[in-house]
């Protein structure tokens, strides 16, 4: 049963974060107060200490079980390029889904050797893109796919380095619209077909395989579905090697979850020593590809109040962001924790309210009786854990443009986008003439 935290504890469970009696809520040790004087509101707010500090505490957990491991960053979580210098400083490669996300990754100085490129609907243009540019890897979803791989590869005069990307029939549990390893989703190549579509592969042109790849999902906290899917990565690798072909390399997908309330956070050391007993013996190549864990706690949407509207039944706190900035609570039904940022407002007693946008859809709304101080108009609350598929999920709904976003690094902040002019809105699109 999951039980509804108040702020304080949520602000106490985040090491980002703190109260300060007179500067209010510091994220990083910098007023949050401080960014929105100079930005304005909405805006994200990135934490590089966090991010790197998300980093080690990968790094460490497979260091302790013994493992050797390369991290690809999964671009599609924030593809921010301040954030993608940061994976690249921090030694990970990156997991990307698009030509947009390789030529980020690229751009980034992402070595081209380190990075997968995973997704169901690759196109033609997309695979030539990455084998021209030397792709680490090429995760295939499909016999469909293996075969347009195969006759890029071979009319540039390439060989892609392919990983199977495997169906293991696995629910990830976690919330329906992102699980993706049951046998009715659409990703991945069924467990059973794997092997005949594996051997099949060594024989064909421009393709060479180079192992396995699984990732059943997201936002998940337990073990046991990670072991089920891992156990059968095992298996398909003993029994191609049996019949002969080579399995260098195991790529574990990502999924590692976050607490957005008061959940345990991801048992990291438990997963490295599941890892290690279930598939450490095999001499498999490992990689994982995280993206939530490593950012997600390491942003939050500061946003401010624009009025409270008190009906007979109910307080709406009606703020300057909504769903076209933060989606997930709309789409997801989501939880993200709203702390207040000013002392004074949060010195005050809490009561139930519901915390919404400005967006013309009922289901933009961020928080329902939500405890929170009463808040005058002008007030800022931090919408937290809004680092992953965050800024990535906006849109201009409503002709509202991107939010500003500045990233926090040892003490002081830059702007890394301006909020996006309301000219740019439209300055792409073409009107015809002779409309009138
Ligand atoms: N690898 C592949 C092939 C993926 O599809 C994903 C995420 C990841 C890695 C990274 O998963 P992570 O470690 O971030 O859980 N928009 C949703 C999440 C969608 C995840 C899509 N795939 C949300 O806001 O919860």
């Amino acid at each position: 049963m999951l039980t509804m935290p108040d702020w304080r504890g949520l602000i106490a469970a985040r090491p980002a974060l703190s109260m300060h009696a007179r500067d209010g809520l510091l994220f990083e040790e910098v007023p949050l107060r401080a960014i929105a004087e100079r930005t304005g509101t909405p805006v994200w707010v990135y934490g590089a200490g966090t991010i790197r500090a998300r980093q080690a505490a990968l790094r460490a957990a497979f260091d302790s079980a013994g493992l050797g491991i390369a991290f690809r960053y999964a671009v599609k979580a924030n593809d921010h390029r301040a954030i993608l210098g940061l994976m690249r400083a921090g030694g990970l490669g990156a997991d990307v889904t698009s030509a947009g996300e390789l030529a980020r990754a690229l751009g980034a100085g992402i070595a081209p050797g380190s990075i997968v490129f995973s997704g169901v609907g690759k196109t033609r243009a997309e695979i030539e893109m990455a084998l021209a540019r030397g792709i680490g890897q090429i995760n295939v979803e499909s016999a469909e796919e293996l075969m347009m791989i195969s006759a890029a590869a071979s009319a540039l005069g390439r060989t892609a380095p392919v990983a199977f990307r495997v169906n293991p029939d696995v629910d990830a549990a976690s919330h329906a619209k992102i699980t993706t390893g049951r046998a009715g989703d659409k990703f991945g190549i069924a467990h059973d077909e794997v092997a005949a579509l594996y051997r099949h592969a060594a024989g064909l042109d421009g393709v060479s395989p180079v192992g396995l790849a699984v990732h059943i999902g997201s936002q998940i906290l337990t073990l046991a579905p990670y072991e089920a899917a891992y156990r059968r990565m095992a298996a398909l690798t003993g029994g191609l090697r049996a019949a002969g072909q080579e399995v260098a390399r195991l790529d574990l997908g990502g999924g590692f979850g976050i607490p957005y309330r008061d959940e345990p956070g991801f048992p990291l050391d438990s997963y490295a020593r599941m890892v290690r007993r279930v598939v450490g013996g095999l001499g498999l190549e490992l990689i994982a590809e995280p993206g939530r864990y490593l950012v997600g706690p390491a942003g939050l949407l500061l946003a401010g109040v624009t009025l409270i509207k008190q009906t007979r039944s109910r307080r709406f706190v009606v703020l300057d962001a909504g769903m076209n900035d933060l989606l997930r609570p709309a789409l997801y039904d989501a939880f993200h924790g709203i702390v207040p940022v000013d002392a004074a407002d949060a010195a005050r007693p809490a009561g139930p309210c519901e915390v919404v946008g400005p967006v013309c859809e009922t289901g933009d709304r961020f928080a329902e009786a939500r405890d929170l101080p009463p808040l005058a108009p002008g007030a800022l609350v931090a919408l937290l854990d809004a680092g992953a598929y965050g800024a990535v999920m906006s849109s201009t709904y409503n002709s509202r443009p991107h939010a500003a976003q500045v990233l926090v690094d040892r003490g002081a902040f830059h702007l890394i986008r301006p909020r996006q002019r309301i000219e740019a809105l439209w300055q792409d699109e073409i009107v015809p003439e002779g409309l009138d």
